[in-house]
């Protein structure tokens, strides 16, 4: 491993300038470029903070504070007793991802507060800022005043220059299963939408949003907020404040307890962030979220191999098999596995999911006491599990097991250890696990402290029987990926299934463009891109994928995940020219670069093989048709490449041609450019192949 660090206390140079302005105690902090700075004060006692972007305010002044159940709230009345500024600049490496080395490089200001009158408690507040962003923290130190917070409500306020351009989804407490908005901040209205039929869950209290949340700034700042390093705390909604153009914080609660967050004390919360790009691109180059996580903490990972899986799965959401048995049209059979292992097997694809192979899903929708129904061990009466596992493992593909806990987390944990001692048993190294429904016990939400736990310990458990983890219906991805690589994927997000299903038309031609500069700067997506039938004919008259063919393969590349779907019936694959792009497209990468982008119209992301000279681009739009024009100058000087362009036909379009593509064949190196169209709700993939 190639890990250099470099930490030095720097206090006393230019970079600390501790100050009072107009009598209030200051303290600043930049990012290692100069271009970011963060202003600290004491006003009235109360802590608060502002942040310039090139000169000019990007974040006004705003405060800091907390409401407990069991003590007095934090607001006025400290002081900073001390403050300390640090540096650092070091690397570490992925070991999947969307790039292998990852640069740690930020100045750091840390401020040990303290209450003016007794108790005299103590919290310390740190400011991480890199070039990328920014991320800030509370820290409680042990205290003979402070011995538990029962936290009400965290007061972290992020006041805004302007009414900003703004890309949300609802702060639902149970579910961002929701398609976003584009409106100002003071068009944002979660109140109205409340009631969704496409949701088994949801609870939206509050006019706010969920994370990451991302805006433009009348100057053209892009600017996103969200959290990182999420551990035994709730997950933070921002509420908005349209009288004073604010977002403040907004924490999942509990209905069980009155408090929405617990913790002994000494503690820390989640690291509040805030990216900050001159262009829409640089989000999702960032690695602020990563970064503010602890290194990793369970070793080695190898035994989870980044792949591309097919699945018994689309036939359930296009209705024409079932998970249960008792329908008479149960997908989960020995035999059917058999054929999309062999169809795998064929087509390099690592894996294959097998959801519905277990008893009690009889029981699953709509019943109101799940718990003890699901059993995460015995399978179905027509599905051998062992001999699936032994017939992958001869033609090289791994099962991926599954299990919908059905959001009644105290059966899964009940069972936690068996189950996945039995896949560790097996030699299964992933786990799909899904939480549909409202939680068990009445009263929690998925994005609650307490579930926030329970999601950990599948984690934790995975990590100790070597597995995998890709929660659908999860807690949001806040960069614990690099503490516990187990983490691979997630939903978290409207995936491909509601174009299956959802009664308001699925998702809109421009939802990926709005996803990829939001949703997926949290993390990974499991999204399962690559429906090729995209009109679903004949089974879903109704309903439809809203892009081409050509935006389905191009979304392999957009979208990062370290494993991929390749959801479709096999029948819609075979002998489908198109279908070379999925086999070959790579899962895990070397690097990444944003070529261009506009948040909710389109983006090109170009990403080189972790395991060849291979690059491979994606481009997506919405509903409008555009020309791309990209220059190869990230190729390797020397070297050439076949390029395969995977192309919109000339009449395609997302609604009434999806399916027409060309594909074209070049030679190329790093002194080409490609010029390529985009068709309504369409995309480009191309492979660059070193010849
Ligand atoms: C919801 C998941 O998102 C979906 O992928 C899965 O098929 C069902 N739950 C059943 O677990
Ligand atoms: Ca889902």
């Amino acid at each position: 491993m190639n890990f250099k660090s470099t930490l030095f206390f720097i206090a006393g140079l230019a970079m600390i300038l501790a100050s009072c302005a107009n009598g209030k105690p200051v303290r600043n902090v930049e990012s290692p470029d100069g271009k970011i700075g963060v202003q600290f004060s004491m006003v009235e006692g109360q802590a608060t903070y502002e942040v310039l972007f090139n000169g000019k305010k990007v974040i006004e002044p705003s405060t800091l504070g907390f409401d407990f159940q069991n003590m007095p709230s934090i607001e006025k009345g400290w002081k900073i007793v001390s403050s300390q500024l640090s540096s650092n600049n070091s690397t570490w490496e992925m070991q999947w991802g969307e790039k292998k080395v990852v640069v740690d490089n930020f100045n750091q200001l840390v401020l040990n507060l303290e209450e003016e009158q007794a108790p005299n408690r103590k919290m310390n507040l740190v400011f991480k800022v890199y070039n990328d962003g920014l991320g800030f923290r509370y820290e409680f130190p042990e205290q003979e005043a402070m011995k538990e917070a029962m936290i009400t409500d965290e007061n972290t306020q992020f006041n805004l220059t302007g009414d900003h351009k703004v890309w949300w989804i609802p702060g639902d407490w149970d579910i961002y299963e929701h398609l976003y908005h584009t409106t100002s901040l003071t068009g944002i209205d979660a109140i109205a939408l409340r009631s969704n039929d496409n949701l088994a869950q949801t609870h939206i209290p509050e006019n706010a949003v969920n994370t990451p949340v991302t805006m433009k700034t009348a100057e053209g700042v892009y600017l996103s907020f969200h959290e990182a390093n999420l551990t035994d705390y709730a997950g933070m909604t921002l509420k908005v404040n349209k009288e004073k153009l604010m977002l403040e914080s907004e924490l999942v609660g509990s209905d069980r307890t009155g408090y929405k967050v617990k913790r002994a004390v000494p503690f820390n919360t989640p690291w509040r962030t805030i990216q900050i790009s001159e262009n829409a691109g640089g989000l999702i180059e960032s690695d602020l979220i990563v970064n503010l996580n602890e290194p990793n903490k369970i070793g080695s990972v190898d035994y989870f191999k980044p792949m591309k899986y097919v699945g018994i799965w689309w036939d359930m959401h296009l209705g024409t098999k079932s998970w249960d048995l008792a329908s008479g049209k149960h997908g989960a059979t020995t035999k059917y596995a058999k054929e999309l292992i062999d169809f795998a097997s064929e087509n390099k694809i690592g894996g294959i999911l097998v959801e519905g192979w277990n008893t009690g899903w009889e029981h699953w929708i709509g019943f109101e006491d799940r718990e003890g129904v699901f059993d995460f061990v015995t399978p179905y009466k027509d599905y051998d599990l062992k001999e699936v596992v032994r017939y992958g493992k001869e033609k090289g593909v791994e099962l991926i097991m599954h299990h919908e806990t059905s959001a009644a987390p105290r059966t899964y944990n009940q069972q936690m250890d068996t189950a996945y001692q039995l896949m560790n048993s097996l030699g299964i190294h992933s786990v799909k696990t899904g939480y549909v429904g409202k939680i068990i016990p009445k009263g929690e939400y998925h994005h609650g402290q307490w579930m926030v736990n329970n999601y950990r310990r599948a984690v934790e458990t995975g990590a100790k029987y070597k597995v995998a983890v890709n929660a659908h219906e999860p807690i949001k991805a806040t960069g614990l990926r690099r503490t516990y690589p187990n983490i691979i994927s997630r939903e978290g997000l409207r995936g491909q299934e509601f174009n299956a299903w959802a009664s308001d038309g699925g998702n809109p031609p421009e939802h990926l463009s709005i996803v990829a500069f939001t949703r997926m700067l949290a993390g990974p997506i499991d999204y399962t891109p690559g429906i090729f039938n995209i009109k679903l004919t004949p089974n879903k008259p109704n309903n439809q994928v809203n892009t081409t063919l050509a935006q389905q393969l191009a979304l392999y590349v957009v979208i990062n995940s370290p494993i991929q779907m390749v959801p479709d019936l096999i029948e819609n694959y075979k002998g489908n020219p198109a279908f070379q792009f999925i086999r070959d497209v790579a899962v895990t990468w070397e690097t990444s670069k944003v070529l261009n982008g506009e948040v909710g119209d389109f983006v090109t992301i170009a990403r080189k093989d972790r395991n060849s000279e291979n690059w491979f681009v994606g481009s997506i739009t919405d509903e409008n048709a555009r020309d791309m024009n990209i220059d190869l100058n990230f190729l390797t000087a020397g070297k050439k490449y076949k390029a395969t362009l995977y192309l919109d036909g000339k009449d395609a379009q997302w609604d009434q041609n999806p399916t027409e593509f060309q594909i074209l064949n070049k030679e190329v190196d790093n002194t080409s450019k490609l010029e390529y169209h985009l068709a309504e709700g369409g995309g480009a993939a191309i492979s660059l192949i070193e010849l």
